[in-house]
């Protein structure tokens, strides 16, 4: 596993959003305590890899893209890009690192269409618990740091538009990760 996280390094946090491959991993672990039967290999290493594919999108567009200059197609298509070369970049480094075929289909399999398709992770147990790590995110202190600096939003702005996320009924898969996402979010409220 920590073979994968080193080759992983040089492809990772790309969207200026530092730590997010190991604060997702930290919630998805959290949340296998509540899913003993998860299997905790696949679900880390689409944690440590699923968003790799940011590294390839090209410089200034991805700026853009970071600090929401772009219209809802070219975002999705940026969406989907990130995500096709995350396949990618998993197949390669799983294949170094030497995992057996069958486990890597199954990560590539999660990789794909993680921010555009998710009802495919509906039911899926190991999809399901790594997208509510991957959404808990939004919710942590970093986040909203890193937020509210691309967007120039106060944090009052940020509490507010995230707060409305947390509202929508379908946010999250498990209801364990809804409840870390409340406590979370009033910690955000608290703090300076
Ligand atoms: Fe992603
Ligand atoms: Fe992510």
């Amino acid at each position: 596993m920590i073979e994968v996280w080193e080759e992983a390094k040089p492809y990772q946090d790309k969207r200026g959003d530092s730590g997010h491959a190991l604060s997702v991993f930290n919630s998805s672990m959290n949340l296998c305590r509540y899913y003993p039967d998860a299997n905790r290999t696949v679900i880390s290493l689409v944690d440590f890899l699923h968003d790799t594919g940011y590294s390839q999108v090209e410089k200034e567009l991805l700026k853009k893209f970071i600090a929401k200059e772009l219209s809802p197609d070219e975002e999705k298509a940026i969406r989907i890009f990130h995500e096709q070369k995350g396949v990618e970049i998993a197949g390669m480094i799983l294949t170094k690192v030497g995992y057996e075929d069958s486990i890597i289909k199954r990560v590539q399999y999660l990789i794909e269409g993680h921010d555009t398709n998710k009802e495919k992770f509906r039911g899926d147990l190991e999809g399901e618990i790594f997208k509510d790590g991957d959404t808990l995110w939004w919710f942590t202190k970093r986040n909203f740091i890193k937020e509210a600096k691309a967007w120039r939003w106060t944090r009052e702005e940020i509490f507010t538009y995230f707060s409305k996320h947390f509202e929508e009924p379908d946010l999250f898969f498990t209801p364990e990760a809804r409840e870390i996402a409340r406590t979370e979010l009033a910690l955000r409220f608290t703090e300076d």
